[in-house]
C-alpha cells in the first residue's frame, strides 16, 4: 500500500476528487493533507474523509519541518494539488521522481514565476488562444520544468472568460488527476 501526502493552499476540489478515488483502493492511501494556510478549505474536506492534516508556515517548511513529518508518516508519493510556494529543494531530492504537480495550462505555455491561479487563465483569454488545457508533471528543482506525464486540452471560443476558462480547466483536472496519480504508482 503506497501511501500519499496531498499539499493544497486553497479550496481543494482536485484534493476532494484524489481522495474519493482512493477511499477504497488496495493500491494507495492518503495518509496526510498538509497545507501552509491554516483556513484552506482543503482541510474541510479532509476530516469529511477522515484524512489527517497538519499545517505549517513558510518558516518552518523552509527549516525542514514539512520534510520531517512526511518522513514521520513514511510517505512514498507527494501530490501538488493547488499548492502555492516554491517547495526547497530538500523536499524535491527527498521525493525523487515521487512528486507530481497540476498546473492548469498546456506547458511549457503559461508556466513559471507569478503563473498560477486566475493568473493563467487571464493569460490564456489575453492571448486569444484557441485551447488551453491541464498539465501533470513530476516535480524537479526547477519548477515546472519536471518531466511532463499527461496533458489534455479543451478548445476556447471567444466569449470564453477568465472564470469559464477555469470551469474547464477544473473539469478536466477532476476527471484525468486521480487516474493519472494510479497510474504513476
Ligand atoms: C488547480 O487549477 C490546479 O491546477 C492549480 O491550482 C488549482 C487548485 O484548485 N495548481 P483546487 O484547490 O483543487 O480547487
Amino acid at each position: 500500500m503506497k501511501r500519499l501526502a496531498i499539499l493544497a493552499s486553497g479550496s481543494g476540489s482536485n484534493a476532494e476528487k484524489i481522495m474519493e478515488h482512493f477511499q477504497n483502493s488496495e493500491i494507495a492511501e492518503i495518509a496526510l493533507v498538509a497545507s501552509n494556510k491554516a483556513d484552506a478549505f482543503v482541510l474541510e474536506r479532509a476530516k469529511k474523509f477522515d484524512v489527517p492534516t497538519f499545517t505549517f508556515s513558510r518558516k518552518e517548511m523552509d527549516a525542514g519541518v514539512l520534510l520531517q513529518k512526511l518522513q514521520q508518516e513514511n510517505i512514498d508519493w507527494v501530490i501538488l494539488a493547488g499548492f502555492l510556494l516554491k517547495i526547497p529543494v530538500e523536499l524535491t531530492r527527498a521525493f525523487p521522481d515521487r512528486m507530481v504537480n497540476i498546473h492548469p495550462a498546456l506547458l511549457p505555455k503559461y508556466g513559471g514565476k507569478g503563473m498560477y491561479g486566475s493568473f493563467v487563465h487571464e493569460a490564456v483569454k489575453a492571448a486569444g488562444e484557441a485551447e488551453t488545457g491541464i498539465t501533470i508533471h513530476l516535480v524537479n528543482e526547477n519548477y515546472d520544468e519536471g518531466r511532463i506525464v499527461f496533458q489534455a486540452s479543451t478548445p476556447l471560443t471567444s466569449d470564453d472568460t477568465p472564470d469559464s476558462i477555469a470551469e474547464k480547466v477544473h473539469a478536466l483536472e477532476h476527471k484525468h488527476f486521480p487516474e493519472v496519480i494510479e497510474g504513476l504508482l
